[in-house]
């Protein structure tokens, strides 16, 4: 789900069809484009992959405006009839939409009752919307913004006029758009990587403003009509990041990028004596609440309940994990001195920015931890750190979640010791020998790939065992399996099996143990001699010095504290050639989006 959008000197299709292609990490079903010369405006929409829409696309059209965009179904199923972008009914208009139109309906019966709609989305009301209203006298940029007014709900917009070759009108609230500027040209994106191959320079939007871009020049106004200056900004991504090189998917290069961006880590939260440092705002922030609060969605989530082990075992300071969207709606009864953590990698994720805009309101300070500088959460927050794991094309996490979890432990290591605690180990070797193991881990893939036929070719389900902070990449590990070879799998307490998930087990199901912990080393294993018995196909994953004779796999030995960076590894290794084995699009798994920017 993203949008892009392209006037100036040149034909549009091309730039808007890569900027596509660029955003289809997001994850879509879906994608069209609408482009606009002298004979009107032409539009290509198709079901599928952006090659399939690249199939339809007229090659002799040449049109220098354009608009574009990909879709993750919300209201109305994948279709192309329900796939942007969307004209009004005479046609005058045309439209693409990310985000969800919460009251489309009572507009739609309020307003637009005698216009026949091609679609059933909820973003077809804005187009006709606009067209009702130019044809009831209005101009067009009034139109627009009357049509804004009335929309409940989250939107980023491009939207052409087939009477006006000069313009595109885009509007944004709560769903991510910026705005690019070049020499004869302009762009419009969701992120910047979209027209990283155009353009470096690019202006953030607020939520409630509107764009008037021209080829040589833009104007940003708030739907009340005030103009806004704003200054450019360089967006410091390298193209060559978000290439795959001779990777045959993103993920498999993102997971063997991590060894590399642990040691970025550590270099880019070093001080100049070498020590691990945090901005002293932020330390402040910390150590002056009595209790933290971590929110965040998905992998995130994940990743936010290692860091709280992280917090509370070094920092000392009580540390609560909830999912953005059950917070959002029910929240907990408070502590007198919070601070938010919203973990997010790509800090769009609109669950989350949902928690910050309350907390906000409540006047509670805000740290984001994410991997998009200058993202919506990053730039909302009092606070952000970052990740450096260069950007994440996969939809499925993988290095971002290793960085979220060692930028936590730097956080976590930097407070205890300005609160005058000792850690009892240095972090910064530590992280060096997670790097290395995590280099370990990844020459071994021949091993993965074997095992992953071995137990999940052509099983059902799968469970993921683990105590303690093992248990937490045994969530990790379930999901990454799920999202990307739909195996139903599952993340369990060991000692919680017997309580119900147990019934489960069939003769041959796959139960992934994890044990690093010494503590529980042989209460996990007495839970593996449970399923066993109950015929199921056990994988023990131990670490070096806990192992066992029966074990599948023995990772590196690292902190005790660290492990869950280095055994979530092979589970994703694992995932991956789940994936691959079943013919899955491992990139790019159905129904998910990389950003979920809808609530
Ligand atoms: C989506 C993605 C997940 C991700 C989650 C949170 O659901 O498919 O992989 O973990 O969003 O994303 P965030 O960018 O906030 O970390």
């Amino acid at each position: 789900c993203g949008i892009v959008g392209y006037i100036g000197y040149n034909d549009s299709k091309e730039i808007l069809l890569k900027g596509l292609e660029k955003l289809e990490y997001r994850g879509y079903d879906s994608a069209g484009i609408a482009v606009r010369n002298e004979e009107g405006i032409h539009v290509f929409k198709e079901k599928g992959r952006i090659a399939d829409l690249r199939n339809i696309v007229d090659k002799k059209i040449v049109a220098p405006v354009g608009i574009g965009h990909t879709r993750w179904a919300t209201h109305g199923v994948p279709s192309k009839v329900n796939s942007h972008p969307h004209q009004s009914a005479s046609g005058r208009f045309t439209l693409v939409h990310n985000g969800v139109i919460e009251n489309y309906d009572l507009l739609k019966r309020e307003y637009l009752a005698d216009v026949p709609f091609a679609s059933e989305t909820d973003t077809e009301v804005i187009v006709q919307l606009v067209e009702k209203f130019v044809n009831e006298g209005m101009e067009v940029l009034e139109a627009f913004r009357k049509t804004l007014k009335l929309l409940h709900g989250s939107y980023a917009i491009a939207l052409l006029d087939e009477q006006d070759a000069e313009t595109i009108y885009v509007a944004k609230n709560k769903s991510p758009l910026l705005v690019g500027l070049g020499k004869g040209f302009n762009v419009v994106a969701s992120d910047a990587m979209a027209m990283l191959q155009v353009t470096n320079q690019f202006v953030e939007l607020m939520d409630k403003e509107i764009v008037i871009v021209k080829t040589d020049k833009i104007t940003i106004q708030t739907l009340e009509g005030q103009v806004i200056n704003r200054e450019p900004y360089t967006a410091e991504l390298d193209a060559s990041d978000i290439e795959k090189g001779t990777y045959p998917h993103y993920m498999l290069k993102e997971i063997d990028e991590q060894p590399a961006v642990m040691r970025k880590i550590i270099q880019m939260y070093q001080n100049e004596q070498g020590q691990l440092a945090i901005d002293s705002e932020i330390i402040n922030a910390v150590k002056n609440s009595d209790r933290i609060y971590i929110i965040a969605a998905g992998t995130s989530y994940h990743a936010g309940l290692v860091g709280k082990q992280l917090i509370e075992k070094m920092a000392k300071i009580p540390v609560e994990v909830h999912i953005s969207s059950e917070f959002g709606y029910n929240m907990p009864l408070l502590s007198e001195k919070p601070l938010f953590i919203f973990i997010s990698q790509s800090g769009e994720t609109a669950d989350s920015r949902a928690v910050l805009v309350q907390v906000k309101e409540m006047g509670y300070p805000s740290l984001t931890i994410t991997n998009v500088p200058g993202s919506t959460l990053s730039r909302e927050a009092d606070y952000t750190l970052l990740l450096h794991a260069g950007p994440e094309i996969a939809v499925a996490s993988t290095k971002a979640y290793t960085a979220q979890i060692a930028v936590l432990a730097i956080l976590a290591e930097v407070t205890a010791k300005s609160r005058g605690m000792e850690v009892g180990f240095d972090l910064t070797q530590e992280l060096g020998l997670v790097a290395n193991a995590m280099d370990v881990l990844c020459d071994s893939k021949e091993l993965f790939e074997v095992m992953a036929r071995e137990f999940f070719a052509v099983t059902r389900n799968a469970f993921f065992i683990g105590r303690g902070i093992d248990f937490y990449v045994g969530l990790e590990g379930a999901l990454k399996l799920k999202e990307i070879s739909y195996i139903q799998a599952e993340g369990f307490a060991g000692g919680e099996l017997k309580h119900g998930t147990i019934a489960l087990i069939e003769e041959g199901t796959p139960v992934i143990a994890l044990a690093t912990q010494e503590s529980v080393n042989l209460s996990i294993r007495g839970n593996v001699k449970e399923v066993v018995a109950r015929g199921a196909n056990p994988c023990i994953i131990s670490m070096k010095g806990l192992n066992m004779d029966e074990d599948s796999f023995v990772i590196p030995e690292v902190h005790e504290l660290l492990t869950p960076l280095i055994s979530v590894v092979p589970l994703q290794l694992l995932a991956y050639y789940a994936a691959l084995h079943r013919g899955c699009d491992v990139d790019k798994p159905r129904n998910l989006a990389k950003s979920v920017t809808v609530e």
